[in-house]
């Protein structure tokens, strides 16, 4: 274990969801620590996701994670750089992979060099999807011995991140961590994503979309504990080491949006069936023992039907952040016929 404190944290990808959720986490929970906010605000980002935070205590800055000459302003003076920017929906990988290739690849590439030139300690966060996926029926979970084996456009772009941390490591000694954390759930995330989706389809009156048969699963952790535990890995994790952070939560897709029609007083029955992804990866699952046992890291959230109505009834009580962008996500969802 080491023993990092830092002071003055900079943040990439800070406006999305989880980034924006632990630079609420950082604010709420460790009041001695400055942060600065880079983000490119692309459709994804969004400055509300950090409005009200303390001025002095949270900085944003307007940008791009590949953009050199605006790096070597931003970077230099900080103790760390969490690295959270990132194309990150599959669906859009598919249908254009072309920015997954520059922010994931060519944009991990430039901030490792940027932090390898003033010996900046990096944490990258990463994605359970880069092993792969696993049989339903598979008895085993992902550790961090499990080889990488992505299928998709996107989570190919982020094991490249992964495969470039850990070069950066090995051969010029950066002071590197990567986390590969399963689906998230909580406020803030965009309503392209499973969960949100459903949810403000309700509250719009539309029928909830499942892909195929629904019987894919997904490993759902809440995003506050996601930022406990990337916090724990940024201040005691060994350097070169990666650690997967999950709380033991597989469900598969109909489950999941059956719970989300019950929990707001629909037929469970009521959704429709619609196009499947193609190269839909089945399962994903984690197993976080190294995170526990080495660094004490445990979820509070084990609760996911507590977690699923405290997200519905956020986005039931923040229809002002969400309305604007809903018709355009659903519109694009109806021409690929999902
Ligand atoms: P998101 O799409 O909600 O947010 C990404 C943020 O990065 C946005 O604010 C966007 O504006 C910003 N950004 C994109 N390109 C940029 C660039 N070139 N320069 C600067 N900023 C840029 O994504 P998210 O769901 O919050 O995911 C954040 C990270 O967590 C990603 O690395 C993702 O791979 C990883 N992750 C996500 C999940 C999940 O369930 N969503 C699970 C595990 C890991
Ligand atoms: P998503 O939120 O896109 O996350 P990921 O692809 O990173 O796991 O999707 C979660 C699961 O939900 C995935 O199996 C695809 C499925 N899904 C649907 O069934 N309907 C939808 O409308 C969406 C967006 C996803």
């Amino acid at each position: 274990m080491t023993d990092f404190h830092p002071k003055n944290i900079l943040v990439t990808g800070g406006c999305g969801f989880i980034g924006s959720n632990f630079v609420h986490y950082v604010v709420n929970n460790h009041p001695d620590v400055h942060i600065t906010v880079l983000d490119a605000l692309t459709y994804a980002g969004n400055l509300a996701n950090i409005a009200g935070l303390p001025k002095d205590r949270v900085e944003f800055v307007y940008g791009n994670i590949c953009d050199v000459d605006l790096l070597e302003q931003v970077v230099p003076g900080h103790d760390a750089i969490v690295n959270y920017a990132a194309e990150s929906h599959n669906d859009n990988a598919i249908a254009d992979p072309n920015p997954f290739l520059h922010t994931n690849v060519e944009g991990t590439y430039r901030l490792l060099q940027e932090a390898r030139k003033h010996d900046i300690r990096f944490h990258h966060i990463s994605t359970d999807e880069v092993y792969g996926d696993l049989a339903l029926d598979d008895p085993h979970k992902f550790t961090e011995h499990t080889p990488y084996n992505p299928s998709s456009p996107y989570s190919s772009t982020k094991a490249a991140s992964d495969m470039l941390v850990r070069a950066w490591h090995r051969t010029y000694g950066l002071r590197t961590t990567i986390s590969n954390c399963s689906n998230n759930y909580g406020p803030y995330q965009h309503v392209e994503k499973f969960i949100p989706r459903q949810i403000t389809n309700i509250l719009e009156g539309i029928r909830p979309k499942l892909y195929g048969a629904g019987l894919n699963v997904r490993d759902w952790i809440h995003t506050e504990d996601h930022s406990r535990a990337v916090w724990t890995i940024l201040t005691k994790g060994e350097y070169g080491q990666t650690y997967l952070i999950g709380a033991n939560g597989e469900k598969n897709n109909i489950t999941v949006l059956r719970e989300i029609l019950k929990l707001m007083g629909k037929d469970p029955d009521d959704f429709e069936h619609v196009k499947d992804r193609p190269g839909h990866d089945r399962r994903y699952a984690i197993d976080a023992t190294k995170l526990r046992t080495q660094l004490g890291w445990e979820p509070i959230h084990n609760d996911f039907e507590e977690g699923l109505k405290q997200t519905i009834d956020w986005y039931t009580q923040h229809q002002d952040w969400w309305k604007p962008v809903k018709d355009a996500v659903e519109q694009r969802y109806a021409e690929q016929g999902q």
